[in-house]
């Protein structure tokens, strides 16, 4: 998934250096991803280490991390339940009816038939949640998978901040249904939804890996329509872009980041901290260092890396920029 700040393509960098950092052995540690977004460095993790323990305050991304971190064992039949719901015949649901053209809405998230693909398969999964043909790994699986597939046609920029005037090709192209395929193992992992200070209370552990947002732009407002699919409620759509309330966090608000992160910091009962936050953050580095360095023994590694932001004047061009990512370090104390 194209997601902001997704660390896809930095994984490696991070695992190098906590290996660096914790040593090549991390099977018996647990390992924390606190903002986990799509759940990628966890993944990474997760056969590394003994738990993975994933969090992020947004349903759209629990439902991610429960099926790749939380879902470890086979699935038997997963095949045949992603084949009849790419079987299913079109409904006109609240998918169609809020962000598809045809449906007078003035939107345009998705094409009219891929709306109500959606809307069809997201109806199928939870009738079978109700009557208990499938269990709850099952029902996030199949949840999950079809977030990835309907994010794969959505017919935006980018981000669900706004949709484009025209269908683009992507968009056109009738949604199918891939397996959201997660990593099988012996060990059980834990899975929340909940603000990053307030389970920060709660938990323990040896490597705590913190990628919260950088900037401004809150992750439930560009992720809207994510949350809309998962949670399936129903609730009146607002404005242009058909918004649903979304919670907002205080690491993208500047006038509460540094005490919030400070909190997290002090409260944090883990013994190795790392930070991914880039140089265009509302914290400076010199900022993090300074809080960071108040609670034990502080280190910093830096990479050039080239990120690719949407432009929204240019609606499908993306820019290629280079930015520089800042891994903050600390061994508690
Ligand atoms: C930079 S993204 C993480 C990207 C992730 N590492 C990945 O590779 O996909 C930041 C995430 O923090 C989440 N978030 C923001 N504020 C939060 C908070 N207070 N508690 C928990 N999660 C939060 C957002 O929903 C978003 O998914």
């Amino acid at each position: 998934m194209n997601y902001i700040g997704s660390k896809y393509k930095l994984s490696d960098f991070i695992a190098t250096t906590v290996h660096k950092v914790v040593g090549e052995d991390l099977s018996e540690l647990i390992f924390c991803d606190l903002f986990a977004g799509t759940g990628m460095v966890g993944r990474h993790f997760k056969s590394k280490v003994k738990t993975v323990i994933a969090n992020d305050m947004e349903y759209y991304s629990y439902v991610l991390n429960r099926n790749y971190i939380g879902n470890h064992l086979p699935l038997p039949q997963k095949e045949v339940f992603i084949e009849q719901l790419n079987n299913s015949a079109l409904v006109s649901g609240f998918i169609y009816k809020h962000y598809c053209m045809g449906s007078g809405s003035g939107r345009q998230y998705f094409s009219d038939p891929n709306g109500q693909k959606i809307d069809a398969i997201r109806q199928q999964i939870e009738t079978w949640k109700h009557n208990q043909t499938i269990t709850d790994d099952m029902y996030f699986f199949l949840l999950a998978s079809l977030i990835e597939s309907a994010d794969k046609v959505a017919n935006t920029a980018s981000v669900y901040g706004a949709f484009l005037k025209h269908l683009k090709a992507t968009a056109v192209k009738p949604l199918k249904i891939e397996p959201a395929t997660y990593h099988l193992n012996d060990h059980k992992h834990q899975v929340y939804q909940q603000d990053s200070n307030r389970l920060i209370q709660q938990i323990e552990g040896d490597i705590l890996y913190l990628d919260p947002p950088y900037n401004a732009r809150q992750y439930g407002a560009n992720y809207h329509l994510l949350n809309t699919i998962a949670l399936y409620d129903h609730f009146e759509p607002k404005g242009k872009t058909g918004l649903r309330n979304y919670q907002k966090s205080a690491y993208c608000q500047k006038n509460k980041v540094k005490g919030a992160f400070e909190n997290l910091i002090k409260n944090a009962r883990f013994k190795y901290i790392f930070l991914s936050y880039n140089n265009e953050g509302l914290m400076s580095a010199e900022e993090v260092k300074n809080i960071m360095s108040n609670y034990g023994h502080y280190d910093l590694v830096t990479k050039d890396y080239q990120r690719f932001r949407s432009d929204k004047k240019e609606n499908r061009k993306h820019k290629a920029s280079q930015t520089k990512e800042y891994l903050h370090i600390l061994k508690k104390q």
